[in-house]
């Protein structure tokens, strides 16, 4: 069974090659998500798996950021980037997305890139994501959406016990449903990264 120990052991053996692999890879979807969250003049955003922060250089000057994530070497990674490459503000914190550190009703913006298909139980990450954004907050995800194709299905059900097993990812979720269980509003669904193999999801949490 995976744990969120053996999800960290991986994400902390490899944080300091992550982003050689996932930096070309998976950029397109992170810019283009603070690109759909707005965020407002001083909007205080949570990201979610912040990982090595590679985000950081997309968010504008004048918001701040709360990133977290599991893993401290990918935070210690993160550091340093919030040092370089990031005009905004940022504080860090170790976290478990599926039980977060935070009162109801906390953020007007959350992000989640490339995270939800990591955590052990991602209806657990998701109902806290509802439970912490404000009534109308936005939030944006990307990540890998279960395909409704046939054959891709046949793919997903070869790989998807390759790949959770070594604590990478789940490819057997339908997150977009369960968005829709939680009542998300306004959902907005791209395409996003190589054979549009991600997603970008934005919706607003309902009132
Ligand atoms: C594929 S990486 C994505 C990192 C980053 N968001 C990006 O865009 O590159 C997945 C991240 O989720 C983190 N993670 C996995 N399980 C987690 C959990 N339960 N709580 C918080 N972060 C978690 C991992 O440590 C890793 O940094």
């Amino acid at each position: 069974m995976i744990t969120s120990q053996n999800i960290k052991q991986t994400y902390d053996r490899f944080s300091s090659l992550y982003d050689l692999i996932f930096k070309p890879y998976l950029e397109f979807g992170r810019q283009r998500a603070i690109e759909l969250m707005r965020p407002m003049r001083g909007a205080r955003i949570l990201e979610i798996g912040v990982g090595t922060g590679l985000s950081f250089e997309y968010y504008p000057s004048d918001v701040e950021v709360l990133g977290f994530d599991y893993s401290f070497g990918m935070l210690r990674e993160a550091k340093n980037k919030a040092a370089d490459s990031c005009h905004c503000p940022v504080k860090l914190a170790q976290m478990d997305a599926q039980n977060m550190a935070f009162p109801d009703n906390s953020f007007d913006y959350l992000m989640a890139a490339y995270v939800l298909t990591v955590v052990p139980d991602p209806d657990k990450a998701v109902r806290e994501i509802f439970r912490v954004a404000r009534p109308g907050a936005k939030v944006v995800i990307v990540n890998y959406l279960c395909s409704r194709n046939k054959l891709m299905n046949i793919i997903e059900d070869i790989f998807h016990p390759v790949f959770a097993s070594i604590g990478l990812f789940t490819l057997k979720h339908d997150l977009a449903g369960l968005l829709m269980q939680h009542g998300a509003q306004n959902v907005r669904i791209e395409p996003t990264s190589f054979l549009n193999l991600h997603h970008i999801v934005s919706f607003t949490v309902p009132a």
